[in-house]
Order: C-alpha cells, then structure tokens, then sequence
C-alpha cells in the first residue's frame, strides 16, 4: 500500500471528493484549503489573511501555507500515511515539503494527478455545493443531495463557497496554469507521477485509484 500521496489537479479536477473517499483507507487527510476555511470560520488571524487571498482566487503566500503543513505533518496520526491535497501548489512549496519530510523520516510514494478538461471544471465549481458541517462535496446537477439543501451524511446545510464564480474560477485557473502545473514536470522527474482522467464517475474513479494504492 502506497502511505504518503499528494493529489494535484486544478480546481474543481475532484480532488477534495477522490480525498474523502480515500479516508476510508486509512489515510490522514490534509487538505490546506479546508484549513484555510476552518481558520476563516473561526476568524482566526490566519483565517482573515488567507480571506482575502482566497476570495478573489489567488494564492496565499508560500510561508503562511508551509507553517500550516509543516504544523499539521508533525502531528502524531500522520505516521499511519498522509494524503496532501491542495499542497504543493508552487515550487518553493514542493522544495519545502522534500525539505520537511526529510526532517520527519517520510518521503512521498506517489503523485496523483486529476483532470478532466476546462470545459468540465467550469460547471463542477459553479454547480458545487458543500455542507457546512461535514464538508462533504455535491454538485446541483450530477450529485444532487436526496433532499435539495441538506447533506445526506450528516442532515447539514449546504452552502456554495465564495471564490466558486466563474470570475475567481478564472484567476484559479491561472494560477494553477502558472504555477501548479509545472510540478507535474518536478515529479515526473522524480518518478511519482500517475495521472487520472476524472471525466468519468466518482466511483468509478475512487476503484480506479484504490487499485493503484494497493498496487
Ligand atoms: P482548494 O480548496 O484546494 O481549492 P481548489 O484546488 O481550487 O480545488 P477545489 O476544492 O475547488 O476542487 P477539487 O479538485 O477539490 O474538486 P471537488 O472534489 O470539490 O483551495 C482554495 C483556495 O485556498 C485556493 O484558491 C487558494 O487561495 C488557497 N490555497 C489552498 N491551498 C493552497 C496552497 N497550497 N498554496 C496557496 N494557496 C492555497 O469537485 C468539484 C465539484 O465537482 C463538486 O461539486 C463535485 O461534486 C463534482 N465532482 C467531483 N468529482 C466528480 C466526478 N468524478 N464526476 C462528476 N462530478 C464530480
């Protein structure tokens, strides 16, 4: 079983989905954009920083995103395998996270990539809705909760998220274009690199990477 993954793919590729679906097989999810929402919840210092960033579809800046992995990684349940999603996004970010498992004794296994097309991305962010409680992804169109509003796991309420315009979406892009994308090449090179293609269903897809994981 492959322990440390990261998930790459631009936004709305259905990283976040594919992650919780993963949890079940034992890893520990980190995704540093649920972070920065929970901290935006909770107003916290971080939280009204990253705000700003993050509604208008920019990046938060390299050393507020390290501090967080770096935090999270160093906790005790990370040693039963980790899924990064959302992190790297840069390449001082992808050299400071050899740099941190290295310190911690742990390497990444493998580099998932998803996509499926802008064509696609652009209706899954705009049609995403997500539960305010649990966190879990629907889409108005092709995953409709069973009761419109309300999340089927947990009966909480679903909301769409700020930056899930076609304005933002926009900027996402561009950033991911610019500076995520090159990472495929960063870990290409280093031999970790397995792409998906995520047009298909989420099921479809979970069976696809559990296969490789256990691989
Ligand atoms: P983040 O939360 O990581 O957003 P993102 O990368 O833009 O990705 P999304 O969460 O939008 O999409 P996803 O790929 O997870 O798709 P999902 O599974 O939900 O980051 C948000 C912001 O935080 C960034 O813009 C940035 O400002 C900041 N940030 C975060 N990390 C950072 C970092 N490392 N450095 C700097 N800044 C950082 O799916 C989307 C929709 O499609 C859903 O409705 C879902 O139901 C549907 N769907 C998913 N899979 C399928 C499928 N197979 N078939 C049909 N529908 C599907």
């Amino acid at each position: 079983m492959k322990k440390n993954i990261i998930i790459m793919g631009p936004p709305g590729a259905g990283k976040g989905t594919a992650a919780k679906k993963l949890i079940d097989l034992g890893y520990v999810h980190i995704s540093t954009g649920d972070m920065f929402r929970e901290a935006i919840k909770k107003g916290t210092a971080l939280g009204q920083l990253a705000e700003q960033y993050i509604k208008r579809g920019d990046l938060v800046p390299d050393e507020l995103t390290i501090g967080i992995v770096k935090e999270r990684l160093s906790q005790e349940d990370c040693a039963k395998g980790f899924l990064l999603d959302g992190f790297p996004r840069t390449l001082v970010q992808a050299r400071a996270l050899e740099q941190l498992t290295k310190e911690i004794n742990r390497q990444i296994d493998v580099v998932i990539n998803l996509d499926c097309g802008e064509k696609e991305l652009v209706r899954r962010i705009t049609g995403r809705r997500i539960c305010k409680q649990c966190g879990a992804p629907y889409h108005i169109d092709s995953l409709k909760p069973k009761v419109e509003g309300v999340c089927d796991l947990c009966g909480g309420p679903l909301y769409q998220r700020n930056d899930d315009n076609e304005e933002a979406f926009k900027v996402r892009l561009e950033h991911y274009t610019k500076e995520t994308k090159p990472l495929l090449d960063f870990y290409q090179e280093r031999g970790l690199l397995r792409n998906f293609n995520s047009l298909g269903s989420s099921e479809v897809l979970f069976d696809e990477i559990a296969k490789f994981l256990k691989s």
